[in-house]
């Protein structure tokens, strides 16, 4: 597990709006939802649709692409909208000594 500094602080990032961080190996989705902050992967699991611009419903952040929606806390597939499986979600916090914005990935 590796820590990664995205070069921003809480404050910098919009309230339910998705905000796209590369990797390297893969790309993640940030979203604050509810002041608190939240990692999943960038691709929907129905058919690779890019999470990054969909929108956040509900506490739900639905894929631009078919409309699956994903819950931004568990990454749990909301069975209702469309057929697919659960999100990989990743710890998003602040870092105490510094306030930047760290992934866990
Ligand atoms: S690609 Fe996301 S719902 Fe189909």
């Amino acid at each position: 597990m590796t820590r990664y500094g995205i070069g921003l602080k809480t404050n910098d990032i919009p309230e339910d709006q998705p905000i796209r961080v590369d990797l390297g190996e893969g790309s993640i989705v940030i979203i604050k939802h509810a002041g608190q902050l939240h990692g999943m992967s960038s691709s929907c699991t129905h058919a690779g649709g890019p999470l990054e611009d969909g929108q956040v419903e509900g506490g739900e952040l639905v894929c631009p692409i078919h409309g699956a929606r994903f819950d931004v806390k568990s990454g749990a597939a909301n069975m209702s909208a469309q057929q697919t499986s659960d999100v990989q979600t990743y710890k998003v916090e602040a870092d105490p000594a510094t306030g930047e914005v760290m992934i866990e990935a």
